[in-house]
């Protein structure tokens, strides 16, 4: 085995990231580049498929360069990304036949509702894990095939690939030698049967989705295909894990076993619950998938997505301008000793778990004479937390299990006022560990398990408790709150329909 470091390559909404980690998972370097969002109509998020992977690319050369590393200490690369977002490619010449439509774009929820007409929404939540929404990948590649010239045609005639963004990645790094993808990218596309580890027959057809454009599935820890030495100073790395950027955000955590759950704070709210071996269907608008695959084991999680977290506080910045940066908001909300009685429900793409409303709008509730930026920072704040418990309570529900503590990272944890909130509202001890960058370090620790680098054992010591916050609030407060809450969010529901 040559070479003793991973290299993560990162691919989220937002920016592309890399980092290097030593052989005892430390980050050694790191590189970034944002990318542009195009919102070509209201409900429409795209991203330039090309600017994904150019800037993927210089952002692992600068992690590279950072760390001082040559390309032939690398042992493996592990890739997790943004996930659900999906484009198609020609297999001839790698060229994007349109841009990449993202998770977060509500063009696709007419389709969505012509499935549930069409009275597939039990199948697909047996099948699938889902619940049927524009969030997932298969309307997606059904609208890319309707409405850009030539594009059925062609799929038909077996000239165009589709995939998430993993896949693309791939496909770039190997020169086009791979078109693959991981269990559980493929368990987000609303295609995939996570029992029989398959695209499904059925789901394909009823799309209209030719199986050929599909990807093979691999599990998350195997042989991805080598990168072309051009990319890497003339070096061919193996690519040996990929996973969706939620379920390597849990690897990250060690969450490995039934029981154990976290939150990932970044655009939106993903908190993910490690059910093991077993798939545990859910009655509370939870979604079931795949926690990662290694090795002929399947573990499966329970998800709750929630759509917009970081979002909302971006919104204070640029929508609001009550904050000139993120990192302001926890100033701003100090200014106040609470909301004032002021609700935010951050609804601005629709409402996803629990509710999964694509007609739902952001609302603000409680305004009075006396309502300050403060309160409004900090409502936007509790929104997170809020979200989250909605959450959190569901998956108590659906797994019986009743949560113990929550493992957290992602942008919005260096904020203590949200921190301590979040412990409060769900009466449940918070924990921050000690590595910021989880989602990375779950690709990395898969990849270099996979290259046999690492041992299952050592996995827990690479990222211990840093902080804890405990629940503080008075019980009867907290469920006033929550009460308010829930209240709000029923207010909000169905607006646009
Ligand atoms: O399901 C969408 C999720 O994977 C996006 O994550 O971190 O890019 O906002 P992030």
């Amino acid at each position: 085995m040559s070479g003793t470091y991973i290299l993560a390559l990162d691919q989220g909404t937002t920016s592309s990231r890399a980092i290097v980690f030593d052989d005892e998972a430390r980050p050694t370097g790191i590189g970034q580049r944002m990318f542009k969002q195009h919102f070509p109509l209201p409900g429409r998020v795209e991203h330039d498929p090309e600017e994904i992977w150019i800037s993927q690319l210089e952002a692992a050369r600068e992690a590279i360069s950072v760390s001082g590393v040559r390309a032939e200490d690398i042992a493996a690369i592990g890739i997790t990304n943004q996930r659900e977002t999906t484009l198609i490619w020609e297999r001839e010449s790698g060229r994007p036949i349109g841009p990449a439509i993202v998770w977060q774009d509500r063009r696709t929820a007419p389709l969505c509702e012509d499935l549930k007409r069409r009275g597939l929404e039990l199948y697909i939540r047996k099948t699938t894990g889902l619940v049927v929404d524009a969030y997932f990948s298969a309307t997606k590649i059904a609208w890319m095939l309707e409405h850009i010239p030539e594009a059925r045609k062609r799929a038909e005639a077996g000239e165009l690939l589709a995939g998430t963004v993993d896949s693309w990645l791939i496909w770039k790094l190997t020169g086009g030698n791979s078109h693959v993808t991981d269990v559980t990218n493929a368990s987000r596309t609303m295609l995939f049967d996570i029992d029989r580890l398959a695209w499904d027959d059925r789901l394909l057809r009823e799309l209209n989705i030719p199986a050929s454009m599909l990807p093979k599935v691999l599990m998350s820890g195997a042989d991805f295909g080598r990168t072309l030495p051009e990319w890497f100073g003339g070096v061919e790395i193996p690519i040996a894990s990929v996973l969706g950027d939620q379920q390597a955000a849990l690897f990250g955590h060690a969450c490995v076993e039934a029981g154990h759950a976290k939150n990932t704070y970044g655009t939106g709210c993903f908190i993910l619950l490690n059910t093991g071996e077993e798939q545990v269907a859910s009655a509370h608008g939870l979604l079931t998938t795949v926690a990662w695959g290694w090795k002929d084991k399947i573990h499966y999680a329970l998800e709750g997505s929630v759509f917009v977290a970081g979002a909302a506080v971006e919104w204070l910045k640029d929508g609001l301008n009550l904050i000139d940066d993120p990192d302001e908001s926890e100033r701003l909300a100090a200014s106040v000793e609470d909301s004032g009685g002021v609700v935010i429900v951050p609804a601005f793409t629709g409402l996803g778990a629990p509710y999964w409303d694509m007609y739902a709008r952001g609302s603000m509730f409680g305004l009075t004479r006396g309502t300050q930026p403060g309160h409004i920072a900090r409502a936007t704040l509790e929104s997170l937390a809020l979200q989250t418990r909605d959450v959190t309570n569901a998956m108590e529900k659906d797994s019986g299990i009743p949560l113990r503590e929550l493992r957290v990272d992602g942008g919005a944890v260096k904020n203590n006022i949200l921190m301590q909130f979040q412990a409060d509202i769900l009466g449940l001890d918070v924990v921050r560990t000690e590595q910021g960058e989880t989602t990375a370090l779950g690709a990395a620790m898969l990849a270099g398990l996979q290259h046999g680098l690492w041992q299952q054992e050592q996995l827990r010591s690479f990222n211990p408790p840093g902080a804890y916050f405990r629940p503080l609030m008075d019980a009867e407060l907290r469920e006033r709150k929550y009460r308010h809450w829930q209240n709000a969010v029923e207010r909000t529901r169905g607006w646009e329909e």
